[in-house]
């Protein structure tokens, strides 16, 4: 569910102009909304999807940039390839092959964050009325990509263990769907992981039906325990075209992300990519490349997910502790968010104004419904407070739970 924020009061130029139908029905994000409501200081939030600011690699980058400017100079300021240049599509093609889809770097296209590879993917396959398979809940800003080119949404139930394979099945049998969307790894907004063995399902189902799997993996890097599990690419090889982005291990403020897929279909996302913006930052690309080369990046890795890990724990510690029994919630292995389930009958949307003024907020989990269901939901963020403040807000909203539970018949 998104708003609508055009207005077309009279004497508006909005009343006056005629704009295309797609630019006045595209909505505008509830998240947005929300955050906007909760980014008074004094409120904890749960709400965003930030990364810690104070873990950024400030200084890494500061020498990168430093580094980039002296020893590739203007071309680093220059227009570049559309699918992005060479050093960093040659470094990503390796972080891919490692993952076991063999690739080189014409496998590879560069974009301004994983948004815009959702974007270029509604782009290459969508049409008013095109249906897109999506896991339920999903993951809202792709709703909001497919939107604009009319997509339709048919979605397929989850467990602890994701998408539910034997109704999948049926669902892309009876709805002939072009895309199959799938956030596989600690799912945002459920922090869900895709199952193994269903993973190699799903491809099959894939192949079966002759329907692409776009692979949506912010957050595969970002694992704080359980067992790694194969991405979805290294199983289906061609058959995947697979979005990843430095935006939750570098910083989103960098907007670099990329796509992989078999070189066929790079062809045509080269073609969607120049039409849209010629060409993602060139600057950014090389810092990237340059901060990541001697092996900064993995480190960094490994210094966020010993933070992220001991928020994910703190959090969770303290939903035991100041929860109310007839609330659930999901122990996701890693990523940044979980998922709560109040008792039926309880809604989160009416709670917000409620946690708000205790001071503490979150995401309402209807939102991420592609239908009108999930009212007793809401998404939790671990990564962007601090242990103390997780604490607090966690004891917080508990209170709020425990004075709004339904009374018992
Ligand atoms: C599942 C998913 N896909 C895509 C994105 C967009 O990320 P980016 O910042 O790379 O555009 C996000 C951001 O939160 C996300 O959670």
């Amino acid at each position: 569910m998104v708003t609508s924020n055009v207005s077309k009061t009279a004497g508006s130029l909005v009343s006056q102009w005629t704009f295309a139908g797609r630019a006045l029905e595209l909505e505008s994000s509830v998240i947005r909304d929300i955050l906007k409501v909760t980014s008074q200081p004094e409120v904890i939030s749960f709400a965003g999807g930030l990364p810690a600011p104070e873990l950024f690699p400030i200084e890494g980058l500061k020498k990168a940039c430093q580094k980039v400017l002296e020893e590739i100079g203007p071309p680093a300021l220059q227009y570049s390839l559309t699918t992005g240049v060479p050093p960093l599509r040659r470094y990503l093609a390796g972080r891919v092959s490692k993952q076991g889809f063999e690739v080189d770097e014409a496998n590879i296209q560069v974009t301004a964050g994983s948004q815009q590879g959702l974007d270029l993917v509604g782009r290459l396959f969508l049409e008013p009325g095109s249906v897109v398979i999506t896991e339920i809940p999903t993951y809202l800003g792709a709703i909001q990509a497919f939107n604009f080119y009319g997509a339709k949404y048919v979605s397929v139930d989850m467990d602890e263990n994701g998408v539910l394979i034997d109704q999948l099945e049926d669902k892309v049998r009876a709805s002939k769907p072009r895309i199959i969307y799938i956030v596989p790894n600690f799912q945002n907004p459920s922090g869900i992981t895709l199952a193994e063995e269903r993973r190699h399902q799903l491809v099959e189902i894939a192949k079966r039906y002759q329907v692409p799997i776009i692979e949506d993996n912010p957050y595969g890097e970002l694992r704080y325990a359980g067992k790694e599990v194969s991405s979805i690419q290294s199983i289906g090889g061609d058959y995947v075209i697979q979005l990843q982005t430095f935006s939750k291990i570098i910083s989103p403020g960098l907007r670099i992300g990329w796509i992989s897929a078999s070189k066929e279909i790079m062809a045509l996302v080269e073609r969607v990519k120049q039409a849209t913006d010629l060409h993602t930052n060139t600057f950014c690309q090389y810092v990237i490349t340059e901060f990541a080369k001697d092996g900064s990046l993995d480190r960094h890795i490994e210094e966020l997910k010993v933070a992220y890990s001991e928020r994910r724990q703190v959090m969770l510690d303290a939903m035991q502790e100041h929860f109310p029994e007839e609330v659930k919630w999901t122990k996701p292995e890693g990523g940044l968010f979980l998922w709560v389930e109040l008792p039926r009958g309880m809604n989160s949307a009416q709670l917000l104004d409620k946690a708000v003024e205790k001071k503490v907020a979150y995401v309402p989990g209807s939102p991420f419904y592609a239908q009108t269901i999930g009212e007793n939901t809401m998404r939790l963020n671990f990564s962007n407070a601090s242990p103390e403040k997780i604490v607090e807000g966690i004891r917080r909203l508990g209170q709020v739970f425990k004075e709004n539970l339904p009374k018992k018949s």
